[in-house]
């Protein structure tokens, strides 16, 4: 029987630093797995941030909304954030500007990889677009900065809905609410009181509460006690780096910001500047988070393809970049991967 051919539009932002390598990387590997499944990608490609705007005079030019509005799924690189004044994150601004309000994260060994910690298996479903990360901050006077952290209702049930409901529907057993809800009563307080009343409505996954500090301490002693992890907006992000140091480190994890009508691919890392163009980034977290665009598009076989020759890779040990002990670069994974396919 005839193959279906399917093409699907994404929106492709490369990034900075090392984003246009470990893009690149992924669109090629993406393109060698699934053109034999009758899948291909119409690739609609645009800059972010300073690259941009030295291009178009906006951080984020108006057509690069607009291909995102229309094609509602993007894959997106790291781009740099200036540090202590400059332009707004971009990141922060999409997942805004599309209410992009669950970041999912998971975190899982791969095979093959050396490791004081062995079979990993956790998810962090982090809440995108409140907390201190609304940017709105003040000075009071020349000496005195404040920082609002706002918490809401809306954004408190939606998150913890979407975390029970990935358990529920994913097998997973227990899913802990992480806070400061002793020092911050009302914002956390509020958090927390949103979590519990939505796990009061699934009786098959557990419940608990911990603590921001005690977790971080945790996880370093015991991260297999943790199956789910839901959380704020700033305490998912830290616990994101954290986590990723158990699997290898930020070369791997992947992430997705999901809202009811959009979706953003990008990797838990940055735009790395330190190895930019060398040839040193590993292009995995970025690969592993189109494979969860690939499921999000419904093309399953494509997304188990491509994870299985990740995995085959690292099983094998001979074609690794160095963030994770191996000896080759960028390109020489990415051949390594296609080979496997
Ligand atoms: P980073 O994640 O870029 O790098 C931290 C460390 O991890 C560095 O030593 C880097 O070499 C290493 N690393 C990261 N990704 C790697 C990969 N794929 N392969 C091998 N090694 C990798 O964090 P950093 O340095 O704090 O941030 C750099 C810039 O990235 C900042 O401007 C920050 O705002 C931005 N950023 C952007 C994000 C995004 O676009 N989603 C997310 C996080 C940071």
């Amino acid at each position: 029987m005839a193959q279906t051919q399917r093409t699907h539009r994404i929106t492709l932002i490369p990034g900075d630093g090392i984003g246009p390598e470990v893009t690149d990387a992924t669109v090629r590997i993406l393109e060698a797995a699934s053109t034999p499944l009758g899948c291909s990608f119409d690739w609609h490609r645009y800059d972010a941030g300073a690259d941009a705007f030295a291009k178009t005079g906006e951080y984020i030019p108006k057509a690069l909304y607009e291909s995102i509005e229309q094609n509602r799924v993007a894959l997106k690189g790291p781009v740099t954030t200036p540090i202590g004044g400059g332009f707004s994150s971009i990141n922060v601004t999409l997942r805004k500007k599309f209410d992009l309000y669950a970041n999912f994260r998971p975190v899982k060994s791969l095979p093959g990889l050396k490791s004081n910690y062995k079979n990993i298996d956790l998810v962090i479903f982090r809440e995108n677009t409140e907390d201190l990360y609304t940017g709105l901050e003040v000075m009071i006077n020349p000496d005195i900065a404040q920082s609002f952290k706002i918490i809401t209702r809306k954004g408190s049930l939606r998150i913890a809905q979407a975390a029970f409901d990935f358990a529920a529907k994913h097998g997973r057993k227990k899913i802990h609410a992480i806070h400061k809800a002793n020092i911050m009563k009302l914002t956390d307080g509020l958090f927390l009181a949103c979590c519990k009343q939505v796990a009061n409505g699934f009786a098959g996954v557990a419940y608990a509460e911990h603590i921001i500090d005690n977790t971080c301490m945790q996880l370093v002693l015991n991260p297999w006690q943790y199956d789910v992890i839901l959380t704020e907006n700033l305490y998912g992000d830290i616990l994101s780096d954290l986590c990723s140091a158990f699997v290898g480190g930020l070369g791997l994890v992947p992430g997705a910001n999901l809202g009811a009508e959009c979706a953003i691919f990008e990797a838990v890392h940055g735009s790395a500047p330190d190895i930019a163009g060398q040839d040193k980034a590993n292009p995995t977290a970025v690969l592993q988070s189109a494979v969860l665009m690939l499921h999000h598009l419904g093309e399953a076989e494509a997304a188990g393809k491509v994870q299985a020759a990740i995995e085959a890779v690292y099983a094998a040990g001979t074609s690794l970049t160095r963030d994770v002990g191996g000896t080759v670069g960028t390109g020489a994974f990415r051949d390594a991967v296609i080979a496997a396919l």
